[in-house]
């Protein structure tokens, strides 16, 4: 009886400390040669699915290229392998960006908490592969956070570094998913592409298996806005295009449980359009414990941002304050391919030191997290009073996770090679959100200010894109 005892409180350790793993993702590491084959065999065609997050726990979206001449957006879902009674979802078909295909968009509901479900969408000549897709608890549950993923291009007819970042790429997906079997979704602040303008760089992002069963929430970076591909592969929910946005910006949101994420476009300065944003998706989810905002600039960031006016007069000055009247909890950042976290930031000034390992009650101020990239990991030792953590090992990636569970949310990042714990703080909440005015934020200037320089800025640099 001791002997069992002793096994099972042994086999508890094990999942606990993560030493095991069974997986609910195919997310094989493959060798180099592996790779290269099967990115060989895929990167001719233009038809892999982007699992996107839906726009609650009980949604998720998929959206595809199709042939024009034989598509059908269409997605059926069984709880049994052999598909037998599957329900069959109906979409959209939208124009893509070349004139051979048809952009395919289906959403699923109905979704139930901890189930397994097998699907299948059409390629439009048959019901594709089946594919195996877990939902976990829709209140406790964790999430994964990579920074930008910004696969490469192919130059001239030189795939080989595009193919060595879809390597990465899958192999830390299998790092993190074999070490995270628990992860319901992903979240990115954007630069998802290089050039945001070929097909190829999203076949490639969207080759690793485990992206069947693993939805993602996409933003918007500078490298996506280069181009407009980011328009036809993705299938966000409650885009919001705004009044004065053009092109490929737009901010998002959507609900998991009690979290309210707010996606907001880093690369459009017009302050109006994201206030207006905050303010109708706070409105409509009043009841949100937790409200996470996902931005491509690194505000409060690690690295480059440090002393770059771009992001340190202009964008600060657009989003902190929007960041601060809606009373978020967190801001995840991106873009300097640097791994860092603040400590709780408001009004420009550290409100709470954060140390690592440390526990904060109802905290006042807002901790902003800086992911770092996927591949060609480059790091820059820059000091800033509002770091309580960076990360400045070169050559190596990481990642983090959001876990809320109860009253807490557990932020933990991570070495993207072996899965080491680097930086781990817990907040926790047990009061309401505090929101405040605009009008009581800028007791003097007003906010009215930052919205004409920020649309000013916007429209000067909508002009040199449209000229460059
Ligand atoms: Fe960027």
């Amino acid at each position: 009886m001791k002997k069992s005892i002793c096994v099972l409180i042994c086999l508890i350790m094990i999942f606990n400390t993560g030493l095991i793993a069974f997986s609910d993702f195919e997310a094989e590491k493959l060798t180099r040669e592996e790779w290269d084959q099967l990115y060989s065999s895929l990167v001719k065609y233009n038809n892999l699915p982007t699992l996107n997050v839906g726009a609650d726990e009980t949604q998720v979206s998929l959206c595809w290229h199709s042939d024009s001449e034989k598509a059908v957006a269409k997605v059926r879902v069984s709880d049994s392998e052999s598909m037998t009674d599957a329900d069959v979802f109906d979409g959209i078909m939208t124009p893509a960006e070349n004139p051979g295909q048809v952009v395919c968009r289906v959403t699923v509901t109905d979704l139930e908490e901890n189930s397994v479900y097998f699907y299948q969408w059409h390629t439009g000549e048959d019901w594709s592969k089946i594919y195996k897709f877990e939902t976990k608890s829709f209140s406790d549950h964790k999430v994964m956070v990579v920074g930008d993923i910004q696969i490469t291009e192919i130059y001239g007819e030189d795939s080989t570094e595009q193919s060595k970042c879809g390597y990465y790429w899958n192999n830390f997906l299998s790092e993190v998913l074999s070490k995270n079997p628990d992860i319901s979704y992903l979240i990115t602040p954007g630069d998802n592409t290089s050039t945001g303008s070929t097909d190829a760089e999203w076949q490639t992002l969207l080759m690793p298996e485990a992206l069947r069963s693993l939805p993602m929430a996409l933003a918007i970076g500078n490298h996506d806005k280069k181009g407009m591909t980011y328009n036809y592969y993705t299938n966000m929910p409650n885009e919001d295009y705004g009044r004065f946005f053009s092109g490929l910006d737009r901010d998002f949101w959507f609900r998991y449980g009690d979290v309210l994420y707010l996606f907001f476009d880093s690369t459009s300065g017009n302050a109006p359009d994201h206030m207006r944003f905050a303010r109708k998706a706070v409105e409509a989810n009043q009841d949100a414990k937790w409200r996470i905002g996902v931005v491509h600039h690194g505000i409060y960031g690690a690295g480059d941002s440090i002393g770059d006016l771009e992001t340190e007069i202009l964008l600060k000055n657009i989003f902190a304050p929007i960041f601060e009247v809606y009373d978020l909890d967190l801001v995840v950042t991106g873009h300097t391919h640097s791994q860092g976290r603040s400590h709780f930031m408001e009004s420009g000034k550290i409100k709470q030191t954060a140390p690592t390992g440390e526990t904060f009650v109802n905290p006042e101020g807002i901790v902003y997290l800086n992911s770092n990239v996927v591949h060609g990991v480059y790091s820059f030792d820059f000091d800033a009073e509002h770091l309580a953590y960076k990360f400045i090992e070169n050559d190596v990636t990481t990642y983090s996770t959001l876990e809320f569970k109860g009253d807490k949310l557990i932020l933990e990042t991570r070495r993207g090679d072996n899965s080491e714990l680097l930086d781990s703080i817990v907040i926790e909440k047990t009061q309401e959100h505090n929101d405040k005015t605009v009008s009581k934020f800028f007791k003097k200037l007003g906010y009215k200010v930052i919205e004409l320089l920020g649309f000013a800025y916007t429209m000067v640099d909508n002009l040199v894109r449209k000229f460059s």
